[in-house]
């Protein structure tokens, strides 16, 4: 996990633990942190020097997003494999299979949850790699792959900073996640330069509805939605966010998420590349 430097703005009471590293909170939940000024009583310090690992628990704890994320975002990634299990029979998994037929070479699935799509990818692939900032997710993620005996890598890593030289993928993909990333410019941005010149983005995603009446619904209900589905945004434009991103759409389908409410039926999938043209609508 990545720790960001401490600036005004995101100095939490656990930074100012003395000689100890404050350790983030999940990147994930850093739309709903909180900064609390409180100093920590010098009994705490000492406690955190005796049991290292303590600082870890008081970063999570010592915001709101931390103990968003201790409890309902910890449930939530238990959860989430039953949450979608009605709307992965009715067709949701064969649409991932589908879309995902056409990566190939080496491959990362970022934000990869709780493993959603581990064998769904085609056979034959040079290399699988998993990347995924939640610490709940990875620990699902990291059992799944253990049981499925799948060879994926499993990289600890938020979509904005993956760990990869340029142009180090043939395939990226992005099931469901650029509506949660706290920054879909630079998830988008930092897909496309893990990606090869000649790479391919694939995709499937909820997004924005273009009916308006929906839309505003989606708006009215953006942090109710957001609070329950551990920060997903049911409104986010996410066809306009890839459109604006330095890669071009090749394919678009439209279509609903099967067995889904309203909020997050509309459903896109597709492929877009770094530089390619115009898409092709269907
Ligand atoms: C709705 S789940 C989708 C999981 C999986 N891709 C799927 O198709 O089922 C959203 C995922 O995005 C992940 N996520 C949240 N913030 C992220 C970020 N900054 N970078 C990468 N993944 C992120 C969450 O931890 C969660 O696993």
């Amino acid at each position: 996990m990545e720790t960001k430097a401490p600036t005004s703005k995101n100095v939490r009471r656990t930074v100012q633990i003395s000689n100890v590293t404050a350790r983030p909170t999940a990147v994930t939940m850093s739309w709903i942190a909180i900064p609390i000024s409180a100093p920590i009583p010098p009994c705490l310090s000492s406690l955190v020097a005796k049991f290292p690992r303590i600082d870890c628990l008081l970063a999570r704890l010592t915001t709101v997003g931390g103990v968003y994320e201790a409890t309902w975002g910890r449930a939530f990634s238990t959860l989430y494999d039953r949450l979608l299990a009605a709307t992965e029979d009715a067709g949701l998994r064969e649409l991932r299979r589908r879309t995902l037929a056409q990566a190939s070479g080496q491959t990362i699935d970022i934000g990869a949850g709780t493993g959603a799509n581990v064998g769904l990818f085609p056979e034959g692939l040079e290399r699988l790699v998993l990347a995924e900032p939640d610490p709940h997710m990875t620990k699902r993620l990291r059992r799944k792959l253990a049981e499925s005996g799948s060879s994926a890598e499993l990289v600890q890593a938020p979509a904005e900073r993956l760990p990869f030289e340029d142009s180090s993928f043939d395939t990226a993909v992005f099931t469901l996640v650029l509506c949660t990333v706290p920054d879909p410019a630079a998830a988008l941005a930092e897909a496309a330069r893990v990606l090869d010149p000649g790479g391919k983005l694939l995709f499937v995603e909820h997004v924005r509805a273009h009916d308006r009446g929906l839309a505003q619904w989606q708006d009215r209900l953006e942090l109710p939605w957001k609070l329950f589905a551990d920060g997903c945004r049911c409104n986010r434009d996410t066809v306009a966010n890839i459109e604006a991103s330095p890669l071009s759409i090749e394919e678009i389908e439209h279509g609903e998420m099967p067995k889904a409410p309203p909020l997050v039926r509309p459903l896109v999938w597709g492929g877009a590349s770094v530089g390619a043209g115009g898409p092709q609508e269907s």
